[in-house]
């Protein structure tokens, strides 16, 4: 019998791409894909989504990485089934992020996290860490139910390069960057701006995921699960000045001419240079903190050795797309 995968997120940008990848890669596999209308009651999504769960062999959870209420109907869907399971979650570099240590703003942070030799830490980080609310649920659970529940966790840094999905193709960083930047006069940084954070191309984000959802298609071989099922994804580092520098000279090239040099900005400004539609004030994690992480794991159990072109070999299309989406003039 072919094996039944439930996708969540396949409007996004990431669980698009895992979509669209899994589907042309294997055709045979039985996909079904959730596509959202939020009623005002979540119980009634809640029940549709644990019934979906219910059915499949292999989740692959791309939705929004922290709402509960979701993980929670995927698992209880998961536990109704006689057979072992598989659930794949969407996390993010967020969770080792030193932003609110307050002690590396705008600086470089000379840790590096290895998600083989630190696993111990990544799976305890306090609370207050981006993500850990549902990273905490998903380690409770393969904890508990680890016979029947095999879980995985795929954590990337900051993603860029073009999405394959139905819907949203653009990734996160680009847009709320260039949109900031138009709205200082120019791309920035704060201190010295050395401040540093991994990256991954969607593409090669796409290698470790497809490996994962082959694993537990195939009955779990190949790769880990639950505490140690733990996966960066990360290919590459860079500073926000440099990220900074090449945007200015990027920006300057498409017409926006008082871009020609990054702009220092205080502390304070660049807590406001990205807030959630929630409100959260946040641009301090994106342009000013430190998240550098390193794909041991994938490295060790498949030989992943990224090759997509670099973040910086991307910028401009990516700057360009982004203006596209925000409707933003260079
Ligand atoms: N993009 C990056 O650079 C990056 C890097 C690392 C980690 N991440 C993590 O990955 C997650 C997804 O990122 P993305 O860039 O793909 O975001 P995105 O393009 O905004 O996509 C989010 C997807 O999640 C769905 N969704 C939202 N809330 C949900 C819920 N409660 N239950 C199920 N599905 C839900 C959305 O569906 P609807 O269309 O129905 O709203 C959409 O399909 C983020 O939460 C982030 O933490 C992103």
């Amino acid at each position: 019998m072919a094996p039944n995968i439930f996708i969540t997120g396949g409007t996004g940008y990431i669980g698009g791409t895992v979509l669209d990848t899994v589907v042309r890669q294997h055709s045979e596999y039985d996909v079904t894909v959730l596509l959202r209308k939020v009623p005002d009651d979540f119980s009634k999504l809640a029940d549709v989504i644990a019934d979906a769960a219910a059915k499949a062999h292999v989740v692959v959870h791309n939705g929004d990485s922290d709402p509960e209420k979701s993980i929670k109907a995927l698992i209880t869907g998961l536990l109704r089934r006689n057979e072992p399971s598989f659930l794949i979650h969407l996390s993010g570099n967020g969770i080792v992020a030193d932003w609110q240590e307050g002690t590396h703003i705008g600086k470089l942070n000379p840790k590096v996290w290895s998600d083989i030799d630190d696993i111990d830490d990544i799976t305890s980080r306090p609370d207050r860490e981006l993500h850990r609310n549902v990273d905490k649920i998903i380690q409770a659970a393969a904890a508990e139910h680890g016979e029947k529940l095999k879980t995985a966790i795929v954590c990337p840094p900051d993603i860029y390069g073009l999405g394959r999905g139905p819907g949203k193709t653009v990734s996160a960083y680009m847009p709320a960057f260039l949109e900031a930047s138009k709205r200082l006069g120019a791309p920035f940084y704060t201190s010295d701006g050395t401040n540093t954070r991994s990256w991954v191309h969607i593409e090669d984000l796409m290698t470790v995921y497809l490996k994962i959802v082959k694993a537990a298609a195939a009955g779990g071989e190949g790769a880990d699960w639950g505490r140690e099922g733990y996966y960066f994804a990360s290919s590459q580092e860079a500073s926000q000045i440099d990220i900074a520098k090449a945007a200015s000279k990027m920006l300057k090239s498409n017409g926006m001419p008082e871009t020609a040099e990054p702009k220092a900005i205080s502390l304070e400004e660049i807590a406001g240079t990205y807030v959630t539609p929630s409100g959260y004030r946040i641009g301090t994690y994106m342009f000013a903190a430190n998240s550098r992480t390193r794909a041991h794991r994938a490295a060790k159990l498949s030989g992943y050795s990224p090759s997509a072109p670099t973040v910086f070999e991307r910028m401009e299309a990516d700057l360009l797309a982004a203006s596209a989406i925000r409707a933003v003039r260079l």
